[in-house]
This record gives C-alpha cells, sequence and structure tokens, in this order.
C-alpha cells in the first residue's frame, strides 16, 4: 500500500450536527479527553466518522471497496480511503485507538442468502477486520451490523464472533439500538458492539430519551429533486383510502389485509395446494374467488396467491393465521367489500395487499407515511420513518401529504447525516443512505464508550508494548485459525 493513501486527517470543518433541527437532538459539545485516533473500516458514507469527528477524534485511515463512495470520502472528509480491506497490509494501516467497523451485513440479514460467515463475497471480511484488531490492538472497538446477527444459524455465528473477539483480548458488550428511541424520527434497529481492551467498567449504553419524533421535522420545503408519484400509485392510494372511507369500523384490525382470500376457498389449514396438486384443488376457489376447477396446472396455481404457491406441506403458524382472519374479515363484510373489490384488481398482487400500522390514528392515508412493499402498501404513523433500507429503491418512503417520494436530502437527515455530499443518483443515494450507520446514535455510544469517568486513559497507556503484541498475536492468530470458518490470507 502507498503512503498516499492512507490520508493524513485534514480539520474539515463538516457541518455535521450543524443547524441542529428537531430532528438532530443538540448534542452539548464536550471537549474530548484528548483527540484520539481512528479508522474507519467499510466506510460507506463515513457516519462513524461524522460521529467521532464531532466529538474531536481523528480518521488516520478508511477502507471502502466502492470507487464512488471513496471519491465522496475524499470530498467529504478530505482524505483518501483505501480500497478492499483484503488488499491491506494491515503493517501499513497506522496505529490507532479506536477501530470502528459496520462490517457488511447482507450474510447475516434476514433478507440475504443467511451464509454467515461462510459467504462467498463478504463472509470473510469479518476476519481481515479481526486482523487489524490483533495486529494493532487498539484500545476500543465499535461495530455495527443487523439485529439478526445475533440469532443467525441459531446463534452460532454470534458465538464465534464472541468467542473471536475474546480470543483477540475484548471485552464486549452487545446492544440493539434504534435512532427512534434517541429523538432521529427513523425506526432502525441495529446491534452496536462496543469493545475495550481493559475493561467496559462503568459503560453503559446510552439510556434511551423516547422523545417524541415526527418526520416532518427533516422534510424540506418543496425541495426540488423530489420524485412525485406515478399515476398508477396514486390510484392505487386512492382506492386504498375508500377501502378505509367504506370500512364501518373505528380502527381497521391489526393483521395485514389479504385480499386474495376474499372469496378464496382453498385448504390451508390441515393441508396446502403443494399437497393437494392440480387435481386435488379441483372445485375450490383461489384469489379473488377464481374458479379452478377447468384449469391446467399451471393455471391453478397461478390463480393462487404466491404465499399459498410455496412448497410446503403445512403452512406456518402465522400465514394459517392471517389466511383463516382475512376470510373471517370477508365474510364479516362481504357487502361493501365486493362492490369495492373490481377498482383494484388492475394493480400488481403485492398492491392488492395492505397494512395498516396506525392503531387507533384517524382513517385517513394522507396523513400517513405510506411505502410500496412486497408484502402490500403499507401505512404508518408519520412520527417515524421506515428503516432505510440498501437492497431496494421501490420501498422509499411516502410523503402521501405531498403526493411525494422522501427525497435523499432528507433521508441523510433520518441518518443524521445532514449535509453531506450525496452520491449523483437518487438510486445510489438511497442505497448508500440504507447501508450506513446513524451518525447520532453513534456518537451518543462513543462518548459512552469513551468518555466513561475515570476519563480516558493516557495515549500512551493505549497501547502495549511491541514486544506484548508479537506474542499475543501469535497465540491469537494460532487460536483463530482453529476457530475460523474461512481461511485467513
Ligand atoms: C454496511 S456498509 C457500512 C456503511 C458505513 N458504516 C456508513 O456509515 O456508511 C458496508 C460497506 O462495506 C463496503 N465493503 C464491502 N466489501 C468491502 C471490502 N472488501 N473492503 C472495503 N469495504 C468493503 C461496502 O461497499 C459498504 O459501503
Amino acid at each position: 500500500m502507498k503512503d498516499d493513501r492512507v490520508g493524513a486527517w485534514k480539520d474539515t470543518s463538516w457541518p455535521v450536527n450543524s443547524g441542529l433541527s428537531v430532528a438532530q437532538p443538540p448534542q452539548e459539545k464536550l471537549e474530548a479527553p484528548r483527540s484520539l485516533r481512528f479508522v474507519d473500516l467499510f466506510a460507506g458514507l463515513g457516519g462513524f466518522h461524522l460521529a467521532l469527528q464531532d466529538l474531536g477524534h481523528r480518521c488516520v485511515f478508511a477502507s471502502e471497496i466502492h470507487p464512488g463512495l471513496r471519491a465522496l470520502y475524499k470530498e467529504n472528509f478530505g482524505m483518501e480511503a483505501y480500497g478492499d480491506i483484503r488488499q491491506v497490509d494491515v503493517a501499513d494501516i497506522p496505529e490507532h485507538d479506536i477501530l470502528c467497523a459496520g462490517f457488511p451485513c447482507q450474510p447475516f440479514s434476514k433478507s440475504g442468502k443467511q451464509n454467515g460467515l461462510d459467504d462467498p463475497r463478504w463472509g470473510d471480511l469479518f476476519s481481515y477486520m479481526l486482523r487489524v484488531l490483533r495486529h494493532h490492538k487498539p484500545r476500543y472497538l465499535m461495530l455495527e451490523n443487523v439485529p439478526n446477527l445475533e440469532r443467525h444459524r441459531k446463534g452460532t455465528t454470534w458465538k464465534t464472533i464472541l468467542e473471536l473477539l475474546d480470543a483477540a483480548g475484548y471485552e464486549v458488550e452487545p446492544k440493539k439500538l434504534s435512532p427512534h428511541r434517541y429523538g432521529i424520527p427513523q425506526v432502525r434497529e441495529r446491534l452496536f458492539i462496543v469493545g475495550d481492551r481493559k475493561e467496559l467498567d462503568g459503560f453503559e449504553f446510552p439510556p434511551e430519551t423516547n422523545e417524541k419524533t415526527s418526520i416532518r421535522t427533516v422534510l424540506d420545503e418543496k425541495p426540488p429533486n423530489a420524485k412525485g408519484l406515478s399515476e398508477q400509485a396514486l390510484a392505487c392510494i386512492k382506492v386504498w383510502q375508500n377501502f378505509l372511507d367504506r370500512f364501518p369500523g373505528r380502527t381497521l384490525p391489526s393483521f395485514p389485509i389479504w385480499t386474495m382470500e376474499f372469496g378464496a376457498t382453498y385448504p390451508y389449514e390441515d393441508t396446502t395446494p403443494f399437497v393437494l396438486g392440480a387435481k386435488g384443488l379441483r372445485g375450490y376457489l383461489g384469489s379473488h374467488g377464481t374458479p379452478l376447477t377447468d384449469l391446467d396446472e399451471k393455471s391453478v396455481f397461478a390463480a393462487l396467491p404466491s404465499y399459498a404457491r410455496t412448497k410446503q406441506e403445512r403452512f406456518p403458524e402465522w400465514k394459517i393465521r392471517f389466511i383463516k382472519q382475512n376470510r373471517e374479515f370477508y365474510d364479516h363484510h362481504k357487502g361493501w367489500i365486493d362492490k369495492w373489490m373490481p377498482q383494484l384488481m388492475r394493480f400488481p398482487a403485492s398492491w392488492q395487499k395492505f397494512e395498516w400500522n396506525c392503531k387507533n390514528e384517524p382513517k385517513d392515508l394522507r396523513q400517513m407515511v405510506l411505502q410500496f412493499r412486497a408484502s402490500g402498501l403499507r401505512a404508518k404513523r408519520p412520527d417515524t420513518a421506515p428503516s432505510l433500507i440498501a437492497m431496494t429503491t421501490t420501498q422509499v418512503p411516502i410523503i402521501t401529504w405531498e403526493d411525494r417520494y422522501i427525497t435523499p436530502e432528507e433521508c441523510a437527515k433520518l441518518q443524521s447525516m445532514k449535509g453531506i455530499k450525496l452520491p449523483d443518483t437518487p438510486t445510489q443515494a438511497y442505497t448508500a443512505l440504507g447501508n450506513a450507520v446513524n451518525v447520532h446514535l453513534v456518537g451518543r455510544v462513543a462518548r459512552a464508550l469513551l468518555e466513561r469517568q475515570p476519563i480516558a486513559p493516557k495515549l500512551d497507556l493505549l497501547h502495549e508494548t511491541r514486544e506484548d503484541e508479537d506474542l499475543d498475536d501469535a497465540a491469537a492468530l494460532e487460536e483463530s485459525r482453529a476457530q475460523m470458518p474461512v481461511a485467513l490470507t
């Protein structure tokens, strides 16, 4: 690695947490006990960097594989980020006091393939991070990942990770945190893991503030780049508003509305369509009451809801419950539903499902935040935005009362990254923001970790001697070779 790749920290006057609006609760600017050095691995947009810089610490090395994000890192922080962490010679990474890493979550995410540490593309990255830890032995560790990391493969992946961190010499503490419990209007539960090579005595994750939030606090007035809703999306929202208007009760039930069950009779409790096959389904009714009798095999399954076509001998309990609840709902409300339903039929199947997550709220979609999801059109109270996600941009939250999607700049505020330079295209910006860590939350956790009493130790205590390191390193490496499911290069 060339020296110039390891950018020197530059004191940029970064507008982080400036103009702290209601969306970014004011943080008292503390004098850092002393300026610590940190590395930002899997840097992305630099969420860790923003938070630690704001606390007076300085970045001495960053790594990010995506060239576009690296270019942005230079613009935003005035330093070069190195590329693929696998290509870095650990000895070239400068000494540091804090290692930060939001290592890629795809292998552990519920929405991914769940290959974990064996994932061919990303699974080994944890071990590369570990290599940096073992070599440099920074005093502190701050990691972030999806909450499913703890549950992945029935907890065995998590156990391995804890053992490896322990073997590397860290006392660690994990906690699931979401910005919406700290004054930021985004629900985004993530697993934060902090570590200390000495001990975590006196460390507590920051107490939740649970103050009232509103998505309105991040909205700009008539943002010029706001993307409006398509005619089809507007029409679909109107049809669901009509559903709410016709529904005679005060509030909708909490189960998802699966209109395909309205009029359906195919068996689902003791058996499944997969078990019965096309012949066994003769005489029954499929989605929206479609007769299954005179159809060829392919058409029979096409006439069933996609969730009922799964190759299962028994549906999971939740699915059985939702089908039952929807059929009962239809029996009860058939009179008005039959008049309402024809207007819904021209929309794609996922738009024919609806989730009302606004118990006790007025039945007015224009007051709610909407999202077109694979599971249906979801309505949520406007106090928080749903979690920004990187996998797809079709689920960008809708500001219904303004007939538009939330803009990337507004999403940046949901990540407490107000004012940073974002990727040029909205798709890239939404993706990067969906991958990022919330800066306000990192700041809160970092202060809790670094500013414990007694105040952070003097810098010369932060590192053990090189001789100690070499001995520890050899032992740790041997141990990890025995344990790691992936080869260390
Ligand atoms: C979950 S995101 C972390 C986002 C970051 N914490 C932020 O605040 O934006 C993981 C990042 O790791 C990067 N990445 C993936 N593989 C990498 C590798 N081999 N070396 C360096 N970065 C990598 C991805 O491009 C992605 O930006």
